[in-house]
């Protein structure tokens, strides 16, 4: 206790999960279906796997790039053409230890103790997490839900605006809404960055993961050399390699080399057999990915028309990412209620509160998992919802 005292405020006031708790609380429970937390149920993939073990069993163990292997970085780069249509070079990439780790250094990068830094809510809370400890305020702005879906409202945001604010964290599609971003929303977010000096942290994290046919627009498709922009992103979602801790942040050649020591002063660099498997990720990982699309598709509408039958839910239809963030009828309380779920239906649910104040009133279920999981989850929480709500 008295050690405690001693740290430092920030750490030791950093917020605890409120999704910890309540998987704590659930995870070893017989027969539970886990939907709390952001990532499929495959392991990854064998040809993933493979490249890795083949890179240990050739003693790949030393120290290696701290800003990626260049095969890597190039491997990036083709991803981008084909996905995004861009020519990026190989060296605007750095490779970081997850998509957490690129966004603690864009923070890093941007602000420290005593600014400030605006996020739409609700929000995945590790944003707002990594800037508390940072020392720089973060500040969230509420995302609008009306009978049309989720919105961002610019004039708002704009007004959140302050002389310390020194950058704009967006996610496109959301975690935890589903809420995707159009490319006028987009470009309104550029023109508040360009007036006001800022830098926009762009989370693109589940781009590939829209539901129209197309990935969802990017800053990519709209962006000028001199705009201030980072881009932070992971292998975690596209590849079921959220265990591996392995993403990559993209800014410009000349950014590249201050990130590259920002991750020799906090991890020094991804170990090389995880980059080996990285590389076969995005060499090979096409097809994977395409069928990730399709089943997340798949599962988003088989929730939607399980629970849509309940007249008691209510919920945006998500365009992107792999949540569904519902309300129910009579719940207000969200950490009580995922608990209560954990004992009665035996499904594990993110408390919408976990993802900020905006959020609270509603439940985050995470669909990307096999339909028969997905259909029998629905089902009980379906009964759950008519009994016990
Ligand atoms: C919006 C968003 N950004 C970034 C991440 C970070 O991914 P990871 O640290 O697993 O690579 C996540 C993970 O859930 C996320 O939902």
């Amino acid at each position: 206790m008295l050690l405690t005292s001693a740290l430092r405020r920030e750490a030791r006031e950093a917020p605890v999960s409120d999704l910890e708790a309540v998987s704590n609380y659930g995870r070893e429970k017989p027969g539970l279906i886990p939907m709390w937390s952001g990532e499929s149920d495959l392991t990854t993939p064998d040809f993933i796997r493979d490249a890795a073990h083949k890179s240990l069993a050739a003693g790949e163990t030393f120290y290696t790039w701290q800003a990626g292997l260049p095969e890597l970085r190039q491997a990036l780069s083709d991803y981008h053409l084909r996905h995004f249509g861009k020519k990026i070079d190989a060296e605007e990439f750095v490779v970081t230890s997850g998509g957490m780790h690129a966004i603690t250094l864009a923070l890093q990068a941007t602000s420290g103790h005593g600014d400030e830094a605006l996020y739409l809510s609700p929000a995945w809370p590790n944003f707002a997490g990594a800037a508390g400890l940072a020392g720089v305020l973060p500040v969230p702005v509420p995302l609008v839900e009306d009978d049309l879906g989720w919105h961002c409202d610019i004039e708002r945001l704009e007004a959140a605006i302050t002389p310390r604010t020194r950058s704009i964290f967006f996610n496109s599609p959301s975690n935890p809404t589903g809420w995707t971003a159009d490319v006028d929303t987009l470009r309104a977010i550029q023109a508040l960055a360009r007036k006001h000096g800022l830098w926009i942290i762009a989370d693109e994290v589940y781009s590939l993961f829209h539901f129209d046919g197309n990935r969802a627009p990017s800053f990519m498709d709209i962006q000028d050399p001199a705009d201030q922009i980072i881009y932070v992103n992971t292998f975690s979602k596209n590849w079921a390699m959220t265990g591996w801790r392995v993403g990559w942040m993209r800014g410009n050649t000349e950014l590249s080399r201050t990130f590259e020591n920002l991750i020799q002063y906090s991890s020094s660099g991804v170990a090389e057999f995880l980059q080996r498997g990285a590389i076969s990720a995005l060499e090979h990982g096409d097809g994977f990915l395409k069928e990730q699309i399709t089943h997340a598709e798949v599962a988003r509408d088989m929730a939607c028309r399980i629970l849509g039958e309940s007249n008691r839910v209510r919920f945006s239809m998500p365009t992107g990412a792999f949540y569904l963030f519902f309300q129910v009828e009579g719940v207000k309380d969200s950490n009580r209620a995922v608990f209560d779920i954990v004992d009665k239906a035996n499904i594990g649910l993110a408390p919408g509160r976990g993802f900020g104040a905006a959020g609270e009133g509603y439940l985050r279920m995470c669909f990307q998992r096999s339909l028969g999981q997905v259909e029998e989850a629905c089902d009980r929480l379906y009964h759950w919802i008519a009994h016990n709500s």
